[in-house]
């Protein structure tokens, strides 16, 4: 019995009907972008339709209807990861959210200070703490146990008292690895480090609690969950999100200045300078409503029986080399492979004659390729609207594809 109906929920999808050169396309590009249910699609549309007026702003019914509704949203969203809505600051997308911290946490950090991350993480993950290199900050770096997994062991000894950050994927968008950031959380926490996690390969495959988790900071993308693009989160705890220095000043986040003095708003609002994203924050609240009424443990289920079919099956081709976690219950829906004789970028063009969006490269995780030995790989991303005869396409099109290497 499926868990959940992809054969139905695609109807919801209109850019799914899609064909290319003919062919239907089978869209397996999830990590980078999912594809947008009519239901977010009506939500941005309606927003700029009959709702449009600046937030926070007038007090003329359409701005408050405006207001209300991109905090409405700010609720649903801040309670898709158990966390209250004052907990939650509105950004562009992951990479800005983690962006805003090294930013606002790095003015605190002196030379000498150490901030850790693992190998796997993504070049969102890095580069901003690695612009704090050139203040004399120092970055290390956790390594994997078998090219898949976080080494806690190795995570405790790189801490240290000169650590004072740490910020760790929870799943790998090369991976799939899921990593257990409770227990890494516990570890960074006894050492007195700040605890920021990049949420935007989990957020939208598995339940989150960021309660649980015991997170300090948590970001995530709405357009890798089937919301519209240029809009994110940050959740931080209340307590640290006081604490934290204002990232980007203008309107909205400033309470009162004169020409000799200036305060802030409280949280989330201090964070969000200038007229926000209002319509990708509608069609954010519209996407996690439609997670919630298909259920995020359905999601999970299907994405771990649709990437355990396909792992079965990848074994069998020759010369297949798939990297991450065996199981698929480790793993998020997420297979990077390579082909012997046959080029990653080889494998994608041939895909796109069949109709199949594959991503090929380093997936913006140039260290991690490195570790992994490989300039580059070949990646199947699967969502809630993947479907078994998608994967069997697939089987059929790297079958065809070891062919004609073997010519
Ligand atoms: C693990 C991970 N972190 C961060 C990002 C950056 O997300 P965005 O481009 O939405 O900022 C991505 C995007 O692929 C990702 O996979």
């Amino acid at each position: 019995m499926p868990v959940l109906d992809a054969a139905s929920l695609r109807e919801d999808f209109p850019l799914l009907s899609r064909t290319f050169d003919g062919k239907p396309l089978i869209y397996l590009d999830n990590a980078a972008t999912t594809q947008k249910p009519k239901q977010v699609i009506d939500a941005v549309s309606d927003y700029y339709r009959n709702h449009n007026a600046n937030v926070h702003r007038g007090v003329y019914g359409l701005a408050r209807e405006s207001t209300a509704l991109y905090e409405q949203s700010r609720e649903k969203v801040a309670s898709f990861i158990t966390a209250e809505p004052q907990e939650l600051v509105f950004t562009r997308n992951t990479t800005e959210s983690l962006n805003l911290l090294a930013s606002s946490l790095g003015k605190g950090l002196q030379q000498g200070d150490e901030i850790v991350l693992s190998v796997m993480e993504h070049h969102s993950n890095m580069i901003p703490w690695r612009l704090l290199e050139s203040r004399g900050v120092k970055v290390k770096y956790v390594p994997l146990i078998d090219e898949e997994k976080l080494d806690l062991e190795q995570l405790k000894k790189s801490l240290s008292s000169k650590t004072r950050i740490v910020s760790l994927t929870h799943a790998s968008n090369v991976l799939g690895t899921i990593v257990d950031v409770r227990a890494a959380g516990e570890i960074v926490h006894d050492a007195g480090a700040v605890f920021v996690v990049d949420g935007a390969q989990s957020v939208p495959h598995f339940s989150v609690d960021v309660k649980k988790l015991d997170a300090d900071f948590y970001a995530f993308s709405a357009h890798k969950m089937l919301g519209p693009s240029g809009v994110g989160a940050l959740y931080g705890k209340e307590e640290l999100l006081r604490e934290l220095p204002v990232y980007q000043g203008g309107g909205e986040m400033i309470e009162k200045v004169t020409l000799e003095k200036m305060t802030f708003q409280q949280p989330p609002h201090r964070f969000e300078a200038g007229t926000p994203n209002m319509a990708g924050v509608a069609g954010f609240g519209a996407a996690v409503d439609y997670l919630r009424t298909v259920g995020m443990d359905a999601v999970r289920e299907h994405e771990v029986a649709l990437t355990g079919y396909a792992m079965e099956q990848l074994d069998g081709i020759g010369g297949m080399k798939i990297f991450g976690p065996e199981k698929a219950e480790d793993r998020t829906g997420v297979i990077s492979f390579v082909m012997e004789g046959i080029s990653p970028f080889d494998i994608a063009s041939f895909a796109a004659t069949r109709g199949m969006a594959l991503r090929t490269g380093h997936h913006c995780a140039q260290p991690l390729h490195d570790v992994l030995g490989v300039p580059g790989t070949a990646r199947v991303s699967f969502y809630l609207y993947n479907t078994k005869e998608e994967v069997d396409l697939l089987m059929r099109m790297l079958e065809d594809t070891a062919l004609l290497r073997e010519k």
